[in-house]
């Protein structure tokens, strides 16, 4: 994991990120830690509160494996300036990542807001998991510097930034979002405007079917978990990633893609009956497995 990186071609350049949830504060993180003046906001304070605590937990296991030292760790956490205030947040950005909840009025509500109180050149990003980039570029005059910046859970880890390109996304839009992300230490994939992309719509499918094996008593979870891991070699199962993202959250994918792609992806009914019961993965202490 890379710690600290381009910091002299980063620090005079703001990057504000609007929502301090799991998304939201893990790419306030990393921004900070590649040198850049962050600025997060959220619509309250115990949000943003909750949000640096998770950076001040990230940036705690970050030092306890020696990759970083503690006045590095109080220099990132310094530069990460907290709001409430929307025009405030965006008014001096170089560069803007939203990351508020996946509905896509807030969105618009949000980009609106935007294109009135940014600088022309602003890059507008959008860390949506599978709503259309085009759609959310309607809400500004200018869509050619509306892109998506996709992030992965934990953003600190995740070496991906899968870059979406709406239709009217400009080559220097794109061109700047890949050095930006190349500036966190972070790889990026070029993807088009299609519902879910390409990480969204592979990983609900995998996550899907195997709820639906669950339902159909093929294995018990922790054998189907065991399945991928050890037979696919991937990091988690589908159903503790499916936890880990939140059965809400990947139920919305499902819903979505159900009504953009097709009935391939409609989301299995112990998904939806899970929900309805509040159990929506680690965020609620119970998933497929209890926390
Ligand atoms: N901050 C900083 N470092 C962290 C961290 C965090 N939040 N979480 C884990 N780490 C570090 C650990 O300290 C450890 O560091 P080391 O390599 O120096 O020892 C390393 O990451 C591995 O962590 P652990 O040893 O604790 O545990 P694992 O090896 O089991 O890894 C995991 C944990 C990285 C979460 C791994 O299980 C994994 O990669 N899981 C899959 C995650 C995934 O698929 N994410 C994508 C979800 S989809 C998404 O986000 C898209 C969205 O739109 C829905």
């Amino acid at each position: 994991m890379l710690v600290l990186h381009a910091m002299s071609e980063t620090k005079n350049q703001q990057v504000t990120v609007l929502g301090a949830g799991t998304m939201g504060h893990g790419i306030a993180q990393v921004c900070a830690q590649a040198g850049y003046r962050v600025v997060m906001r959220d619509i309250n304070d115990a949000a943003i509160a909750r949000g640096m605590e998770g950076v001040g937990t990230s940036l705690d296991r970050i030092v306890q494996k020696g990759k970083m030292d503690a006045a590095t760790r109080a220099a990132v956490l310094s530069s990460i300036r907290t709001t409430t205030d929307l025009v405030d947040a965006v008014k001096d950005a170089d560069v803007v990542i939203e990351a508020i909840p996946e509905r896509m009025e807030l969105k618009l509500e949000t980009f609106r807001v935007l294109d009135a109180s940014t600088k022309a050149d602003a890059l507008l990003g959008t860390n949506t998991s599978s709503l259309s980039i085009s759609d959310i570029g309607s809400a500004v005059r200018d869509p050619s510097r509306v892109i998506g910046l996709h992030f992965f859970n934990p953003v600190p880890v995740m070496e991906l930034v899968e870059i979406v390109r709406g239709e009217k996304t400009s080559n220097a839009t794109v061109e700047r979002s890949r050095g930006f992300a190349t500036s966190l230490g972070k790889k990026s994939i070029l993807v088009r405007d299609v519902p879910g992309f390409a990480t969204s719509r592979l990983g609900v499918a995998l996550g899907a079917e195997a709820i639906r094996m669950l339902e159909d008593g093929v294995a018990s979870a922790p054998d189907i978990d065991l399945a991928m891991e050890l037979g696919y070699r991937h990091p988690m199962g589908p159903l503790k990633l499916t936890d880990f993202v939140g059965l809400d959250v990947r139920l919305a994918i499902l819903e979505h893609l159900t009504r953009e792609i097709g009935p391939q992806f409609t989301p299995p009914e112990l998904l939806r009956k899970m929900v309805a019961e509040g159990k929506l993965g680690r965020k609620s202490g119970e998933g497929f497995y209890k926390y």
